[in-house]
């Protein structure tokens, strides 16, 4: 692991046993992500207040605790985030009244904590998880190693990026790419398989680059097939993969490997060529619509999801229209979109032709306006169907119902008991909804 990338977090806990436990976890989980604790807030890179409602006013508590390190904010670009009861109550509230706040963890979403520190670094958006875990995410991250099993985990295979897409800062905070070794992964995944996991996410990002740099020889479409051998898995997927790196043998993969699910999710983040270039993606429309084409000529059911920025420096109406076309060639079934924002550092950053707030904030409205029809009607298609469901748990809403995803990546709740959590299950779409489907259990 390369040293210089090692980062530090200063973390200031407040109240009961409760939240001294929880920091403990929240340490061991940001270990994982390459972060030592410190002792010092000067040097940390993360500064994180977990705190507790228990006492009296504890919200003004906190605020005293962070006016402490709003000087940090300022001179170093430490990150800062609340955890515990407050953040929890008091969610979107903190980040409304401390402009220098980053993130509101809630208390059950301590296992979301890496996922969020991605966004707020790459993104530069504020984040706050203040839902209540329903889908394991929390006991995922924390079960003892050998005890209850869980549906889905997740594996990182590889880390950073040697890709410098002009505006993002992950190349700068992640370092560049460094694979595990296949049978370190491999050797995970039959851990996971026999304690009851069934489906395995492999994380890294950009996926397609596995291999390079490793002693042996193998690349990312060997790496799957050795891994769909595995016995007890039942589901692999993975995410990221960047379109110019994505293989003939990849795309191959799909139509020839059982376990690989049939969803990709393949970011274009521009349809105007243009725009590519200046991001500094290395393909153009033309081509990702060409691999778009071949993959639903290998797998013709495959569900295909993507990211895209609004906004991007020297964005003009015909290149936004671009992108807008883009999407109705493809027709996603769903779509990461982001307003750009500047990250310092990058190049893009420097660029002086940066468009206005009000225009980022109006193309992002319109193709997610656009996407959402678009992700609707998809889904409708899907009415009267059957779909193989992987049970997960209860569903979010009531828990006469349980939930659970096809192999295409669509959320579906049907009314069901826990005892089918980690089975999959036929079910017939009943009803679309524009985040998820509605079902029906088959039981002959
Ligand atoms: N501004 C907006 N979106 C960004 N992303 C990465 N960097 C930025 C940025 N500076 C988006 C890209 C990427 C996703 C993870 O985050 O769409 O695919
Ligand atoms: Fe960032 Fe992805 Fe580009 Fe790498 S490939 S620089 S992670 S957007």
């Amino acid at each position: 692991m390369n040293r210089s990338m090692q980062k530090r977090v200063y973390i200031e806990t407040y109240g009961c046993q409760m939240n001294e436990h929880d920091s403990e976890q929240i340490l061991r989980l940001l270990q994982r992500s390459n972060y030592l604790e410190t002792e010092d807030a000067q040097e940390a890179d993360l500064i994180l207040v977990n705190t507790c409602s228990v006492r009296e006013k504890p919200e003004q508590k906190v605020y005293s605790a962070l006016g402490r390190f709003k000087g940090l904010k300022e001179e170093r670009g430490t990150i800062i985030g609340v955890a515990g009861c407050v953040a929890q109550q008091e969610g979107q509230r903190l980040l409304a009244r401390i402009p220098y706040l980053d993130m509101v963890i809630g208390t059950h979403a301590i296992a979301l904590i890496p996922q969020m520190l991605e966004r707020v670094e790459v993104i530069g958006e504020k984040v706050c998880e203040t839902g209540f875990d329903t889908e394991g995410k929390h006991l995922d991250a924390f079960l003892p190693q050998g005890q209850v099993s869980v549906v889905k985990s997740y594996v990182t295979i590889m880390q950073g990026c040697n890709h410098f897409c002009s505006y993002c800062i992950v190349p700068y905070v992640r370092g560049r790419e460094r694979s595990r070794p296949s049978q370190e992964i491999v050797d995970e995944v039959s851990h996971l398989a026999q304690r009851g996991v069934k489906e395995i996410c492999l994380l890294g990002q950009n996926v397609n680059s596995y291999g390079k740099g490793l002693k042996e020889e193998i690349r990312f479409p060997e790496l799957l097939s050795r891994l769909d051998e595995i016995e007890g898995v039942e589901r692999i997927r993975f995410t990221t993969s960047h379109p110019k790196d994505l293989s003939e043998e990849l795309i191959q993969a799909h139509g020839g490997l059982k376990k690989l699910c049939e969803h990709i999710h393949l970011p274009f983040q521009s349809g105007s060529n243009g725009i590519l270039k200046a991001m500094n993606r290395g393909y153009t429309r033309e081509s990702y619509l060409e691999k778009i084409d071949r993959l639903r000529e290998v797998c013709p059911s495959i569900a295909i999801t993507s990211d895209v920025i609004a906004g991007f420096p020297g964005e003009q109406e015909k290149d936004f229209e671009e992108t807008l076309d883009l999407m109705e060639k493809v027709r996603f079934d769903d779509l990461f979109s982001f307003k750009y924002s500047p990250r310092k550092g990058t190049r893009a950053a420097e660029i002086s032709d940066q468009v206005e707030e009000q225009m980022k904030q109006e193309r992002l409205a319109l193709l997610q306006k656009i996407q959402k029809e678009i992700t609707l009607q998809k889904n409708q298609a899907l009415e009267g169907c059957i779909e193989e469901v992987l049970v997960e748990g209860y569903s979010k809403q009531t828990e006469q119902d349980v939930t659970g995803r096809t192999r295409t990546h669509k959320t579906v709740n049907f009314e069901g008991d826990l005892e089918s959590t980690g089975k999959i299950v036929p079910v017939r779409i009943v009803k679309a909804y524009p985040h998820s489907l509605r079902g029906e259990i088959l039981t002959d």
